[in-house]
């Protein structure tokens, strides 16, 4: 998708001067993604602002405000945190944009892109981590509309982080924006048969998303797949999907649980993202016990700070060490000095 230039705002300040933005991290169908610095309390945040292009709708732009206001609320390790939103001055009208936690790792994308198929009890423990974001977001009255692998991200500690939330209505639901739109729905491997139709998403809409999400991370491909959004939607709404043993090695109990999560008809569904992640405790060789496991092997700058906290620690037992034998030879002198 092309991006315009100058939807790379590195070097701009905004949010009247508090936030200086740094480098782009990434960009997807209505925003794009910074670096910033928080001069007010000195730390490193992300910025997302809603595409230059888009922000001149202004139902599109009202939507992703209000949206983002909404996810500001929500406070859950496993949802990426919400610190700010605001508006600013852009070249053709006001540009809506959100500060929030910066999240040093990798999408589900790129994990998937790096290490293939993961194995099922693996698969299983992140979708338990997005159901319990799920659970609670949907507890109070906010449904995620578009789980996928881009919003999902593993952080370099091996927590798992939701972004995103509520934020697609902004604009898939705008009919002003039908052209947007379609673009947007470039991907919608991950939309349940109801939102293919145009119809309302439910909390049973995102179940429906992590049956899908949970597909690929255990088989390596969605579920449905075609050339068009159309022939996509279309195989979402009519086709049945294979189970996910048909191309990995997965229990049958692994089958059950995806193809529940993809029923067609959302009232055959598990009833509540809290009544899937039940039922994938119940299935996991572990049964979900200790969920502060970290779900991925700690990498890069993770491993950097682990070691050099382990030097410093080893440092700290040296100089100890060395602190004790100079006490007591110290002691041995005075009682050799009588
Ligand atoms: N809080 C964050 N911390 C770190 N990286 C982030 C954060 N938010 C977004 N990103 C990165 O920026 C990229 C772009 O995010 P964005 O939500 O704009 O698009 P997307 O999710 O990739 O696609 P789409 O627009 O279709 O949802 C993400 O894929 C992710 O790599
Ligand atoms: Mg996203």
């Amino acid at each position: 998708m092309a991006h315009d230039r100058h939807d790379d705002f590195a070097g701009t300040t905004f949010g009247d001067g508090r936030y200086r933005t740094l480098r782009r991290i990434g960009g997807g169908g209505m925003a794009v993604v910074h670096e910033a610095h928080d001069q007010a309390l000195d730390r490193i945040v992300a910025v997302k602002r809603l595409r230059t292009d888009l922000a001149e709708d202004a139902v599109a732009r009202s939507r992703f405000a209000r949206e983002a206001e909404h996810a500001a609320a929500l406070n859950h390790p496993a949802i990426v945190r919400v610190y700010d939103t605001g508006e600013d001055e852009g070249k053709t009208g006001p540009v809506p944009w959100i500060v929030m936690e910066l999240v040093e790792g990798y999408t589900l994308r790129a994990l998937l892109r790096h290490e293939g198929p993961l194995a099922w009890p693996r698969a299983l423990r992140i979708a338990a981590h997005v159901l319990d974001a799920l659970e609670y977001s949907h507890e109070r009255g906010i449904v995620h509309r578009d789980i996928k692998p881009v919003n999902v991200m593993v952080t370099e500690e091996g927590a798992v982080k939701v972004m995103d939330f509520g934020i697609a209505r902004a604009v898939h639901g705008t009919a002003a924006s039908l052209t947007a739109a379609g673009h947007i729905m470039g991907t919608p491997q991950y939309f349940s048969p109801e939102q293919a139709l145009g119809h309302p998403a439910s909390p049973r809409s995102d179940v429906y998303s992590v049956g899908c999400l949970l597909y690929e991370l255990l088989v390596g491909t969605v579920p449905f797949d075609g050339d068009s959004a159309i022939t996509v939607a279309y195989k979402h709404v009519r086709d049945q999907p294979l189970p996910p043993s048909a191309h990995a090695a997965v229990p049958g109990t692994v089958d059950d649980l995806v193809l529940h999560a993809l029923r067609k008809d959302p009232q055959l569904r598990f009833a509540s993202a809290a009544e899937m992640r039940a039922a994938v405790a119940r299935i996991s060789p572990d049964g979900l016990a200790d969920m502060t496991a970290p779900v991925a092997v700690p990498t890069g700058r993770a491993q950097r700070r682990t070691a050099a906290r382990d030097r410093a620690r080893r440092r700290t037992v040296l100089v100890a060490a060395a602190a004790a034998a100079a006490c007591l030879l110290a002691a041995v002198l005075a009682v050799m000095l009588g």
